[in-house]
C-alpha cells in the first residue's frame, strides 16, 4: 500500500463522495426528499469550506506563471489559454475538477441550466457577480422575441472570495449566472457542478453581456429597477478560452 493510501480517506474524497449522496436524486419541493437535500447539501458545503490547495497538491503559482519559490526563465507565453481546468471526477450526477486564472483573467458571464453549483477558492482572490434571469420578460414576448435574447436581469451579489471564505453557491433557480475574474494575481478554485454540462440534455453552457441601459431603452420603454440589467446572448469571447491540465491531487474513487 502507497503511503497515505487508505488509512486515511482525502479531503477531495470526501468531497466526492458527499457531492455523488447530494445530487444522487434531484431534490424535490415540500417533501422528505427535500430536507434531506438541504441536510447534505449543507455538509457538502462545510466540507468544501475545509478544502485547501495543499490537500489537492497545487502548488500558487504566481502572475509570471512559475510556482511560488521557483523562479520561472519562461516569459509569459502568449498563445497559453487564460484559464486551464484540471479534471477531478465526473459521474452522472456531477462534475469535479479545478479551475486556474491567470493574473488579468476572467471566465465571462456564464449560465449553468437546471444546474447546483459550488465553488471555494483555493489560492489567490476572485470577484464573483452573480445574475438571475427574472421570470416574465419586460414588455411581453412579443418584446422578448422583437430584442432577440436580450432578458430582464437581476444582480444578485458581486463579492471578493479567497481561501478562508466560504464556498460560494448557486443553484437552478438562483445565482445561476456568473462571471469570475481573478483579483490581484493568478487565482484557482474548485468546482463542483451537478448535473454536469451536457448540451444533449438541454445544459449548454451560453455567454452573456450586460447591455447598457441606453442601448435597450430606444425599443423597450420598460424601466429597470434597482440592481436589474440586460443581459444579451452572446458567442464565447474571443479572448476567453480554456485549456487542459492535469490533476496532481489524490485520486478519487467512487
Ligand atoms: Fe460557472
Amino acid at each position: 500500500m502507497m503511503p497515505g493510501d487508505g488509512t486515511m480517506t482525502s479531503i477531495v474524497q470526501r468531497v466526492a463522495r458527499q457531492a455523488l449522496v447530494t445530487f444522487r436524486s434531484p431534490p424535490r419541493v415540500n417533501d422528505e426528499a427535500a430536507k434531506a437535500f438541504l441536510e447534505n447539501h449543507s455538509k457538502l458545503r462545510s466540507l468544501m469550506t475545509e478544502v485547501r490547495a495543499a490537500d489537492l497538491k497545487l502548488v500558487p503559482r504566481r502572475a509570471d506563471g512559475s510556482s511560488a519559490g521557483v523562479p520561472s526563465a519562461l516569459p509569459y507565453h502568449h498563445g497559453a489559454p487564460p484559464v486551464t481546468y484540471m479534471h477531478i471526477c465526473e459521474t452522472d450526477q456531477f462534475s469535479m475538477g479545478v479551475f486556474l486564472l491567470k493574473s488579468g483573467a476572467s471566465i465571462p458571464l456564464h449560465d449553468h441550466p437546471g444546474m447546483h453549483g459550488m465553488l471555494k477558492v483555493m489560492y489567490g482572490k476572485v470577484r464573483i457577480s452573480c445574475f438571475d434571469r427574472l421570470e416574465r420578460p419586460a414588455g411581453g414576448a412579443q418584446a422578448a422575441a422583437h430584442m432577440g435574447s436580450v432578458r430582464r436581469s437581476v444582480l444578485r451579489s458581486t463579492g471578493e472570495f479567497t481561501e478562508e471564505s466560504e464556498p460560494c453557491v448557486l443553484s437552478p433557480d438562483r445565482d445561476n449566472l456568473h462571471q469570475i475574474d481573478a483579483v490581484d494575481g493568478p487565482t484557482a478554485f474548485m468546482d463542483i457542478l451537478a448535473p454536469p454540462y451536457d448540451p444533449d440534455d438541454g445544459r449548454d453552457c451560453h455567454y452573456y453581456r450586460v447591455v447598457p441601459d441606453a442601448e435597450v431603452k430606444n425599443t423597450d420603454q420598460a424601466e429597470l429597477k434597482e440592481k436589474e440589467v440586460w443581459l444579451m446572448e452572446i458567442s464565447q469571447p474571443p479572448d476567453f478560452w480554456c485549456g487542459g491540465e492535469p490533476y496532481p491531487g489524490p485520486e478519487v474513487r467512487l
